[in-house]
């Protein structure tokens, strides 16, 4: 995969953006050596089975959930956070799978999804002007100098983090807890009072007389491995180089040892670190992990195909997802040109729809929020683009939280303005709270469905 002028520091030759200056080289160099020498997060071999998994997605056989926080934070770190947000992410899974009756492949925005793109470098409140906050990793986010200062510690604290955090959710996932017949169980409190609540609850009635059923014909946890367990990936944005440098190991199970970023099994390109001769595109062309490229209104078509060819020059099944990010109303004006480009080269990708980012408002009374009609709109929007253009939506990818959030208006409590104020507590973007998430599932597993049915009956007439 590794070109011979590629090394896990050659993008440190490249112009690069979205990174803080350290003003203390040697500090940072000590902790990249800490961290270079700590052990790897994920194993190769994981990444080349979510890599197959992927592949599988962009062939049409199975369906990519992608969701997690904007930013992990420190002062959110907690267990019951990371629980939370896994049952969410278990539940929507469940959603789609039975309103899809396609394998769901499930990815965490989790376990190192610290580091920020900021619009503006600097920040001014009052007059004062102090560095912007860039994430956890980086520096903090309270609004005076010493915080907001960078300091390369951090990056030893956010390792700490992700390192508990992928325990947590390799027990989680393998240990029982996301047994399907815990079905009901992952439905919290205060989302089981919602009217989604409740939907959710009567479909897991339905799943476990399903599994009650395929009991008695034998077929059970113990002899199907895929009622008790789930594969559970962790992803992030690879922003910070040289965390993810520290932790890009070769692989040497393999002859030619290939370079694997052990930081997560998936890693994305944000939409204003893409640029084809910059560091996070140089960095990112090296390891064999799958990619992510987040595609945005400024993407051409043609600069999507010169970096299809820098990141994925063999062609390798379940190696790139393009995530579109348009805003509601605007995909129409930017994705078929990138979708008609992809197919004309003869590309496979998984197209996967983040209705995030591109529908962010600032509310009436100052708040950063999204409302969840918009975000449904892109996501009914893209799915639509998709099926004109004769390719598919492969997957969604979502800022959400197990947490009773108040941070996007409307959804199941029809969340307003006025609301916002009661339980904002993200340190980025506004996330979807459980019921919201819920919410936006269910109707995503009908459109799949529908578009299933649509499917069978063309074939049949
Ligand atoms: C993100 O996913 O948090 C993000 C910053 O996205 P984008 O690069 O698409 O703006
Ligand atoms: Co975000």
């Amino acid at each position: 995969m590794a070109s011979k002028d590629w090394s896990p520091k050659s993008w440190r030759d490249k112009p690069i953006r979205q990174v803080p200056e350290y003003d203390d080289p040697a500090a940072l160099e000590a902790v990249e050596g800490q961290l270079s020498r700590f052990p790897p997060l994920v194993f190769a071999e994981e990444a080349r089975s979510l890599k197959a998994r992927l592949a599988e997605v962009a062939e049409g056989r199975a369906f990519l959930l992608q969701g997690g926080d904007c930013a992990e934070s420190f002062a959110e770190f907690h267990p019951d956070n990371i629980r939370d947000t896994f049952k969410v992410l278990l539940q929507m899974a469940v959603i789609l799978t039975f309103g899809a009756k396609l394998p769901v492949v499930k990815v965490g925005r989790m376990a190192g999804q610290f580091a920020k793109p900021r619009s503006a470098a600097t920040e001014t409140v009052d007059g004062v002007e102090l560095p912007s906050y860039r994430g956890d990793i980086i520096n903090g986010i309270d609004f005076d100098p010493a915080s907001r200062k960078p300091d390369p510690e951090r990056l030893l604290r956010a390792y700490s983090q992700a390192a508990s955090t992928v325990n947590l959710l390799r027990a989680f996932s393998q240990g029982g807890f996301a047994d399907l017949h815990r079905v009901h169980q992952w439905n919290m409190g205060f989302i089981a009072d919602t009217p989604t609540g409740e939907r959710y609850q009567e479909m897991a009635e339905r799943i476990a007389d399903s599994l009650t059923f395929m009991e008695a014909c034998g077929v059970n946890g113990a002899n199907t491995p895929s009622i008790s367990r789930v594969d559970f990936y962790t992803s992030h944005e690879a922003l910070l180089l040289w965390y993810e440098e520290a932790l890009t190991r070769r692989d040497s199970t393999r002859k030619d040892a290939p370079w694997v970023d052990t930081s997560a099994h998936m890693l994305w390109i944000g939409d204003r670190t893409r640029d084809l001769d910059e560091a996070h595109v140089e960095f990112m062309r090296g390891i064999l992990n799958p990619i992510g490229v987040k595609c945005g209104p400024s993407l051409e078509p043609d600069n999507l195909l010169k970096l299809l060819d820098r990141l994925d020059p063999d062609h390798e099944p379940g190696r790139i997802t393009l995530i579109s990010r348009f805003g509601a109303g605007k995909a129409g004006d930017h994705l078929p040109q990138l979708v008609r480009a992809v197919q004309k080269a003869g590309r496979k990708v998984v197209w996967s729809c983040d209705p995030m980012h591109g529908n962010v408002i600032k509310s009436e009374s100052g708040y950063k929020t999204r409302p969840v009609h918009a975000i449904l709109k892109e996501v009914q929007e893209v799915f639509a683009i998709h099926r004109a253009e004769g390719s598919h939506m492969g997957g969604v990818h979502f800022e959400m939280t197990g947490q009773d959030v108040t941070e996007c208006i409307g959804g199941p409590y029809n969340l307003g303005d006025k609301d916002l104020s009661d339980r904002y507590h993200t340190h980025c973007d506004p996330r979807l709270n459980g019921p919201q998430a819920l919410e936006l599932a269910f109707l995503i597993a009908e459109m799949l469905k529908e578009g299933r049915e649509d499917d069978s009956l063309r074939e049949a007439s």
